[in-house]
């Protein structure tokens, strides 16, 4: 069975929408295998984030990433990175279809209040950044 990693980020975990987060996941026929409440390490961000070191917004993205405690999650099922990136809907916010998480409660692509692996090697290497 895949397995993804997903992190509720320091947005959605302040402002309470982790029970909510986990449920949807839950509902859709995901098992829960991991989760932890966490304070990333700005080493640890950087590392995760190191595809998008290029980008304009890479510092203003790990400075938010380490901002507040995050529940970070490993799920498991059928197809389990293209299940759980439709649960979450897409990047920005403004795009994201309502019944999506980020359609339904979000509205920045800045604080998009969820982070979804997007491809078998990177749930691979995030599972082991973050649970090992
Ligand atoms: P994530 O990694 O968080 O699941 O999001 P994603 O795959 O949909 O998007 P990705 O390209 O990996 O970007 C990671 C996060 O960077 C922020 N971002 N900001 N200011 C901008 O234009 C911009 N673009 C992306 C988002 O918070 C995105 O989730
Ligand atoms: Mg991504």
């Amino acid at each position: 069975m895949d397995r993804t990693f997903v992190m509720v980020k320091p947005d959605g975990f302040a402002r309470g929408l982790v029970g909510r987060i986990v449920a949807r996941f839950e509902e859709k026929g995901f098992k829960l295998v991991d989760a932890k409440v966490m304070q990333i390490s700005r080493e640890l961000a950087e590392r995760h984030y190191e595809h998008l070191k290029a980008k304009p917004f890479f510092d203003e993205l790990v400075e938010f990433i380490i901002s507040g405690p995050v529940f970070a999650m490993i799920w498991e099922g059928k197809d389990a990175i293209k299940n759980a990136r439709s649960l979450i809907g897409v990047t920005n916010p403004s795009d994201a279809l309502s019944g999506t998480i980020r359609g339904d409660f979000a509205i920045d692509v800045a604080s998009n209040i969820i982070h979804g692996s997007d491809s078998d090697e990177n749930a691979d290497r995030e599972i082991k950044l973050f649970f090992q």
